[in-house]
């Protein structure tokens, strides 16, 4: 297994050169502070020695843009006219939020494809066409995934209670079950070795391989030039909540993951933070159910559909409410929601259904985040394909 983390050096150098030079036209960048490194140690992407990239210059009315793209299902229905029709109007869809709003980051927000049953071929294929428009415009971006971009085994949710998440047992090699213990699941780490091994722009993560088969777990670090470099703008904070080879749930595993990295790389919590899942908590169904008529803070679209949230609540919400430095959760999944709405101190979002793919013939858009410093705030509107805004909101100051 190991063997698929393993990235030549040359891989590495050239990965360092592409970054370099991406960073003599843009002021703040992500960085990585140490992610990318699995627990068995083997470096992904490592840039320099700490972790950290560094940007010479000051940068002047220094803002980093965002653009989150949901459920896009490349590859459904592709055996029809009507599903690669799809896939390019949804290039379309990204093609026109890029060149509006010209985004310093993308991020896909998971059901990137539809994948039920294939093989990694053909997943990879329509994986990579739903990055093209980002790629083309040499913009970088960070994956997570939805519960649509592996399919096949169920793995029993009691898998996932407080104990944590069991061994794999895999059959001896020269057994006919072999087939089995690969799990199909890898398909997830598949998917993410294409695109990282094609991609010296992107930026996601394995995440440690002790919380597979949940895989997209990492922290990106925004760094900005006017500052120092020990002390980051924002952390952006990504989790993989399951579905399709497993059940639809971030485990108490992954929130131990997440207060063990945010005490890590933030401990007294003076940098803001912000997270990105696929599928809404539980939180996000009981914020719907108590804005019914009334008058709320929140805006966007909130009643074209229920709420469809995760199987259950491990801790996860419990950790992000415990910490300040929190300001927001961003989720896709639910193709007739785009809402952002108070929750405790932080906020909880939609981002917007960008996809041709999938339910739901909603209006298509992208969420877009603006973070700027001096002072710092984050807000974030819909910009919708036939090029309007809407929904525009604060989401920190
Ligand atoms: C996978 O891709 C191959 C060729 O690229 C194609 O012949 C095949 O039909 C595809 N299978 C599925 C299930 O999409
Ligand atoms: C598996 O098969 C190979 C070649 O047939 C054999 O050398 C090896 O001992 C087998 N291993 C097990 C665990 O049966
Ligand atoms: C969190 O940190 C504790 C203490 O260092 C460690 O025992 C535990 O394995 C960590 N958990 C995860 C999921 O990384
Ligand atoms: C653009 O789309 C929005 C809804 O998605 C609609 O309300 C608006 O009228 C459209 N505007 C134009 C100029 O087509």
């Amino acid at each position: 297994m190991a063997k698929v983390f393993n990235r030549s050096a040359t891989n590495t150098y050239c990965r360092t050169i592409a970054v370099l030079l991406l960073l003599l036209w843009r002021n703040i960048l992500i960085v990585r502070p140490e992610n990318g490194v699995a627990d068995d140690g083997v470096s992904s992407r490592k840039t320099s020695p700490d972790g950290y990239l560094r940007v010479a210059g000051d940068g002047e009315g220094s803002s980093f843009k965002v653009a989150l793209f949901a459920d896009l299902h490349f590859g459904e229905n592709a055996w029809t006219d009507w599903g690669p029709r799809q896939d390019l109007n949804s290039v379309n869809v990204m093609s026109t939020v890029l060149d509006v709003e010209s985004p310093d980051f993308v991020i896909y927000l998971g059901d990137v494809i539809t994948a039920n049953n294939l093989p990694i071929h053909n997943a990879s294929y329509y994986w990579d066409q739903a990055i093209t428009p980002t790629r083309a415009r040499n913009i970088p971006w960070a994956s997570l995934f939805g519960n649509h971009d592996d399919a096949p085994f169920e793995w029993p949710i009691d898998w996932f209670s407080s104990s944590g998440i069991p061994q794999i047992l895999c059959p001896s090699v020269n057994s006919s079950g072999g087939d089995e213990c690969s799990f199909k699941g890898t398909t997830r780490l598949e998917l993410m070795r294409n695109e990282i091994a094609h991609s010296s722009l992107s930026y996601t993560g394995f995440g440690p391989q002790n919380l597979w088969p949940s895989v997209s777990n990492y922290v990106l670090t925004l760094v900005s030039p006017k500052r120092d470099p020990k002390l980051p703008l924002m952390f952006m904070y990504f989790l993989d909540s399951g579905g399709g080879s497993y059940p639809e749930v971030i485990s108490s595993i992954q929130s131990e993951w997440f207060r063990n990295k945010s005490q890590e790389v933030n401990p007294d919590s003076s940098v803001p933070e912000i997270v990105f899942w696929h599928i809404p908590s539980k939180a996000y169904e009981k914020v719907a159910k108590k804005v019914v008529g009334k008058r709320t803070q929140c805006v966007g679209s909130m009643f074209q559909e229920r709420v469809a949230a995760q199987e259950a609540e491990m801790g996860m919400m419990k950790r992000l409410r415990e910490r300040s430095s929190v300001k927001a959760v961003f989720v896709g999944h639910n193709h007739g929601l785009d809402w952002c709405c108070p929750y405790e101190k932080m906020w909880l979002c939609y981002a917007r259904h960008t996809g041709y793919g999938g339910y739901g013939n909603w209006d298509r858009g992208a969420r877009i985040l603006e973070i700027s410093e001096d002072p710092f705030s984050i807000r974030s509107w819909i910009r919708m394909e036939n090029g309007t805004l809407h929904s525009e909101v604060i989401l920190s100051t």
